[in-house]
């Protein structure tokens, strides 16, 4: 019997279009293979949406999200936008996205692959044993959400921002949280600035609570300056990160970078609702954008988030994800990846092998 999925597809802007196409035809690949059939509907979003309609999240995105069994986003933003007010720019469309859906938990799985250990910017020996780290990023509060705007000053115009978290916010995060520890190795670490936040005190109080409902993960606190240096100091201590949104989008670039490339990080944005967005962490590189150059493979990862969180397909999941480790272990790279002699697959390249591999 053959299972249908409409997955709605955001391919915004730079590189966007290019490595949501790349992970299009891995689905069509697996879908092949696994009797999954998909239909892709594209909807406008970021900078290519202000440029066809005027607006960065037109309605008709959001009701497609909506009614989608999933969604597939590439990037968003660009130069060509940078200078539009706040409530117009690119990135907007990402947060009313994501708000929208209420997508209130962002899995970012840094984890190192055993061929890239070269390409990992740290010293052999600390990363000898390798890390698998899971990122629970809160997605929709905090700075990003908080109230904002400008107002006049003793020294003229000021500009603010506000972080504010409330109970219900943090512990269905925390819950999250615990939950993916406890399917993993069972160690938690929440990342704050207690020392300095009031919204970080708060934060820590409520995963304490929590805590006592888990006593089968282990739970630390870490500062959020010693958790910058401790990722590179040592990132195997980690198991699962959990963090607000504004730390949390810091933390995730750190750690990918330690994975060889920030091309190679994948993310799920969860609600309470199956359908999810399924998302790179990385942003829409416009200095390569249409050039066929990108690394796909962050897109391709997200891919087989969304068929195992999603959809509950682990076989045609796990099917993208071996396929991917075979062939970075044959040697294969991206330009981002390859070094010294090593020559850059294109994206499509990298697609082709990938799919080759399944
Ligand atoms: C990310 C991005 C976004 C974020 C930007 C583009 C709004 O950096 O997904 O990490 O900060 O969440
Ligand atoms: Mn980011």
């Amino acid at each position: 019997m053959i299972k249908k999925y409409d997955i709605a597809l955001l391919r915004g802007d730079g590189i966007g279009p290019e490595i949501v196409d790349s992970a299009v035809r891995v689905l069509e690949a697996v879908g092949e293979k696994y009797n999954l059939a998909f239909t892709f509907t594209p909807y406008l979003i970021g900078g290519s949406a202000i440029d066809a309609v005027g607006e960065p999240l037109p309605k008709e995105t959001v009701e497609g999200c909506l009614n989608a069994d999933s969604v597939l986003l590439g990037a968003v933003g660009g130069p060509k936008w940078d200078s539009l007010p706040g409530h117009l720019r690119p990135e907007k469309a990402l947060l009313g996205i994501r708000s929208a859906m209420e997508l209130f938990t962002n899995l970012r799985p840094a984890k190192l692959y055993p061929a890239l250990k070269g390409e990992c910017p740290l010293r052999a020996d600390i990363v000898e044993n390798g890390f698998d780290i899971m990122i629970v990023r809160e997605l929709t509060g905090g700075i990003y959400f908080g109230e904002r705007g400008y107002r006049e000053g003793k020294y003229g115009q000021e500009a603010f921002d506000t972080e504010s978290y409330s109970e219900m916010e943090i512990e269905r995060i925390a819950r999250v949280a615990f939950e993916t520890a406890r399917k993993r190795r069972k160690k938690l670490t929440s990342i704050d600035k207690a020392n300095v936040l009031e919204t970080s005190r708060l934060w820590r109080k409520i995963v304490h609570e929590i805590a006592k409902e888990y006593p089968d993960v282990e739970v630390n606190d870490m500062l959020v300056d010693n958790a910058a240096m401790q990722l590179v100091r040592n990132p195997s201590q980690f198991d699962v990160i959990v963090t607000s949104n504004m730390f949390g989008d810091i933390l995730s670039d750190e750690a990918s970078q330690i994975t060889g490339s920030i091309g190679m990080l994948p993310s799920a944005s969860l609600g309470n609702t199956s359908r999810g967005l399924y998302e790179p962490i990385h942003g829409s590189a416009p200095d390569i954008a249409g050039q066929n150059k990108a690394n796909p493979i962050a897109t391709i990862l997200s891919a087989s988030m969304m068929l195992l969180y999603a959809f509950n397909e682990k076989e045609a999941s796990d099917a993208i994800v071996s396929a991917v480790d075979k062939a970075l272990n044959e040697g294969l790279r991206t330009a981002d990846l390859a070094r010294g002699d090593t020559v850059a697959l294109t994206t499509s390249q990298m697609t082709d092998e990938i799919i080759k591999r399944l």
